[in-house]
Order: C-alpha cells, then sequence, then structure tokens
C-alpha cells in the first residue's frame, strides 16, 4: 500500500510539476514533516487539502523544501582558482563567455561571477544567465541588497567597489546587477541551452538522489561545449567525472573533454 508520503510526492507533482521523488528521501521528509506538524496538521494528506486551499500554504512549503542559505564568495579559495586558472584558459579562446548560475538562490553566487570575471572583462561584456525553481528567491536575487552577514568572504576591494550600504544592509552596483538575466527553471525537469563556457551548480545537488545527480551530470555535460567547465559546490566532488565525459581540471571544477 502506497504511503502518506509517497502519496503526498505523486499529489505534488501533479499540482507543481515539482517531483520530490528525486531529492534524498529521509531528509525532505524531515523537513516536510516538520513544517506539517508545526502547522497542526496530522499528515501529509491534510496537509495537501488545506494546500489546495490555501497557496499560502503552498507557497510554506516551497519555501521549506527549497533551501536558499547562499552568500557571496562562497568557498573563497575556490572563486580565485576560477579567477586565476579557469578564466584565463576558458578567455585564451573566447572574449564572450556563456555562463549559466544553474541554481542561483537570491543571487549572490551569479553576482560573484560577474565581481570575479570583472578582473578580466569589462562588466558591459559579460552576461551571465542565472536560473532557479524558487520564484520568491529570484525575486530578492532581482533586487539586490543583503545582509552584511553574506558579504563575510568578500575581497575589501570588490566590496567599495561593488556594494553600497544602505541602512543595515548593502545594495548591488546596478553595472553588476545588469550582467545577470534571472529566469524561473526546474534542473530535474526543464530542458537546459547548450554551448555554455562555465555551468556553476553548486550546493543543490547534494539534495538530490543518486539517479537524479546522474542524469544531471550527463545533462550539464550536453550543455557545454568541448573544453567548457561544469563548476560544483564543496561537497559535491564527482568521484568518476570520466564516466560523464568529463575530467578533473582542479578540485570541483570539471572539463568537458
Ligand atoms: C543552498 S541554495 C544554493 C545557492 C547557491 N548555488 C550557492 O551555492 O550558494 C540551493 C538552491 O537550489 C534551488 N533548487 C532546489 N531544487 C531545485 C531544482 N529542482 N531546480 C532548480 N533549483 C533548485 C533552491 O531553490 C535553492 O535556491
Amino acid at each position: 500500500m502506497i504511503d502518506d508520503y509517497q502519496e503526498f510526492v505523486q499529489s505534488i507533482k501533479r499540482k507543481t510539476g515539482i517531483d520530490l521523488a528525486l531529492y534524498k528521501e529521509a531528509q525532505m521528509k524531515r523537513r516536510l514533516t516538520s513544517l506539517y506538524q508545526k502547522k497542526n496538521y496530522r499528515s501529509f494528506k491534510d496537509f495537501f487539502t488545506a494546500m489546495e486551499r490555501n497557496s499560502d500554504l503552498l507557497n510554506e512549503f516551497l519555501d521549506r523544501m527549497t533551501i536558499n542559505v547562499s552568500e557571496f564568495y562562497r568557498n573563497a579559495r575556490r572563486w580565485e582558482v576560477l579567477e586565476k586558472k579557469i578564466f584565463p584558459r576558458l578567455l585564451s579562446s573566447n572574449k564572450k563567455l556563456k555562463i549559466w548560475s544553474a541554481a542561483c538562490s537570491t543571487g549572490e553566487e551569479p553576482y560573484t561571477i560577474a565581481m570575479v570575471l570583472s578582473n578580466h572583462l569589462p562588466l558591459s561584456q559579460i552576461s551571465i544567465t542565472a536560473t532557479d525553481l524558487d520564484t520568491n528567491a529570484i525575486q530578492k536575487a532581482k533586487i539586490g541588497v543583503y545582509a552584511e552577514r553574506s558579504l563575510a568572504e568578500v575581497p575589501d576591494a570588490i566590496k567599495s567597489k561593488y556594494f553600497k550600504k544602505e541602512g543595515q544592509f548593502y545594495k548591488v552596483a546596478d553595472e553588476v546587477k545588469r550582467t545577470v538575466s534571472f529566469r524561473q527553471q526546474n534542473l530535474l525537469a526543464d530542458p537546459f541551452e547548450s554551448n555554455y563556457d562555465l555551468i556553476i551548480c553548486r550546493n543543490v545537488m547534494i539534495y538530490f538522489t543518486e539517479e537524479a545527480k546522474d542524469k544531471l551530470y550527463h545533462k550539464f555535460n550536453a550543455a557545454l561545449r568541448p573544453g567548457g567547465v561544469l563548476f560544483v559546490g564543496s561537497t559535491e566532488q564527482i568521484f568518476n567525472p570520466q564516466q560523464y565525459g568529463f575530467e578533473s581540471e582542479d578540485t570541483f571544477f570539471y572539463q568537458k573533454r
């Protein structure tokens, strides 16, 4: 017999197109159970029935299942590798790079890409696509205003050049904001563009099942041009990159062969 959670997974897929079965089950079930209990529902079934009538509840569900934590220059040493090693190689053959920040959350990551690349190219020549499942996160990204804790790893020179302090918050400069186009996209369901030079997908694949990750690595490989690079998060090392048509270029950077 199909259990309460499995039934919820199917109902959510029908309603939103989001397939929770592609996320690690124990973790997701725990997060969502604590949400429905906090809201005083007795089961996933009751929770879903209420969600059908109340769109705020659907939003709360989306907010709980998408973990939006991010920061500028997350794992700063990796961004140095991107700046000093990966970008120089990519730029040696092509000055108009096609770049995608996949699962960009509230925008810290694509804006960091622009700031790092601005050490090689004028901002007016930089264009980055940034996507996320969560439209609320994308709204925040477009506003581009952040609390100080998100900037802990930002080098001082970049902080004074590209951020303006407004009260307690920091606003990203318009010339940086103009380099990024945001749109909603589900990595586990929607088609990808092709011919990317660089795809940055960090700190989301840890939530996916092995099967979902396996498919995604193949799709990322197909979306890159030969020589293009996939940059993953610092807990997301790919153990057998050759299997997906990649070779390791540096820790957490994979070059398409
Ligand atoms: C922890 S954040 C990572 C943000 C940023 N990449 C970083 O490393 O700081 C994970 C993001 O993945 C997004 N996400 C979760 N499932 C997704 C999916 N199927 N497709 C696209 N984005 C997804 C969430 O909405 C969330 O914004």
